[in-house]
């Protein structure tokens, strides 16, 4: 890492907890290869502290921020400006501040939506089937939408997934269907479905074991992606290879939202591939 001058611009995190954050690897590792001057660091930050942290934020003139849980929805009326899209969903990851004025912005939809086309799949008339309907799958299903794809949410509880289905159908007017995450409804689902996404925490430590989806349900034509990142292969991702599918892991999609946020905060691409490494080896440590 260069070494902090009088001139280093800072960055960081606020959330609660943030000792497990690969953010600070993540983007240290980008400002380093580039040889910017910049640094970013992790800073935890209570529920009854936050408007107290984003005081300091312009206090201290922190030129860029990410914010995580439990902040991304309290932190939107203190903030100077919203970007439209981060005003529709209703969270916020990521804060620039110029001069003062701080504008908040959502990278974690766009940071998904970027793991796709890295791959060459562009959303627009595609059928997408996704899996869950809590915070993840809401920003996944708005981006999803916004990008022009049709989308059938499956979610364990029915009522939360008609809402977010609902809350949709007030934007967007393509086909938004709603349905209970059973065997039979993924199996309607998924015949001639293009993408499908993973947004629950299904298959993640210490539960490892467990797919969302049956084996037999997988084929070469989809393009499989998980939000899950630990472990970096889910069950539903190796049977997804396994059947000739594409895939797309959680980890993909928290490195390009960081990328995102690096424009933001540095007017430069970030170095993707960097960035990843980065995070893979954080995610090691943590094991
Ligand atoms: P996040 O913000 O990460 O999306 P969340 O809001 O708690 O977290 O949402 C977790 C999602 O995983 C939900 O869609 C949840 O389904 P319910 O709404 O029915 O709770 C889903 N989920 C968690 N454990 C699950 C399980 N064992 N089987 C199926 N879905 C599960």
């Amino acid at each position: 890492m260069s070494p902090i001058t009088g001139r280093t611009k800072i960055c960081g995190i606020i959330g609660d907890p943030i000792e497990h954050s690969m953010s600070p690897a993540m983007h240290n590792a980008a400002f380093s290869a580039l040889g910017l001057d910049y640094t970013y660091l992790p800073f935890r930050v209570r529920r009854e502290e936050l408007p107290g942290a984003i005081a300091g934020v312009r206090a201290l003139n922190i030129v860029g921020l990410n914010v995580t849980i439990p902040h991304k929805v309290a932190v939107m009326p203190l903030l100077d400006r919203l970007e439209p899209l981060a005003e529709k969903m209703g969270a916020v990851n990521t804060i620039v501040n110029e001069d003062g004025v701080l504008t908040g912005s959502n990278t974690d939809a766009p940071g998904f939506l970027q793991a796709l086309r890295s791959q060459n799949i562009e959303p627009e008339g595609k059928k997408i089937v996704i899996l869950g309907a809590g915070g993840a799958a809401k920003g996944i299903a708005f981006i999803l939408a916004e990008a022009g794809a049709s989308l059938v949410i499956l979610n364990r509880t029915i009522s939360k997934a008609e809402e977010l289905a609902a809350q949709m159908a007030r934007y967007y007017h393509q086909d938004l269907k709603a349905m209970t995450l059973s065997e039979e409804n993924l199996t309607s689902a998924l015949d001639r479905a293009d993408v499908l996404v993973n947004a629950t925490s299904v298959g993640m430590v210490p539960d490892v074991d467990r797919t969302p989806v049956p084996s037999r349900l997988l084929n070469p034509k989809l393009a499989v992606c998980d939000i899950v990142y630990n472990p970096l292969e889910t069950r539903l991702l190796r049977e997804a290879k396994a059947a000739g599918a594409r895939t797309i892991d959680g980890l993909d999609m928290l490195v390009w939202q960081g990328a995102l946020a690096f424009k933001q905060w540095t007017g430069r691409e970030a170095p993707f591939a960097i960035m990843k490494q980065a995070a893979v080896k954080a995610l090691k440590n943590e094991d």
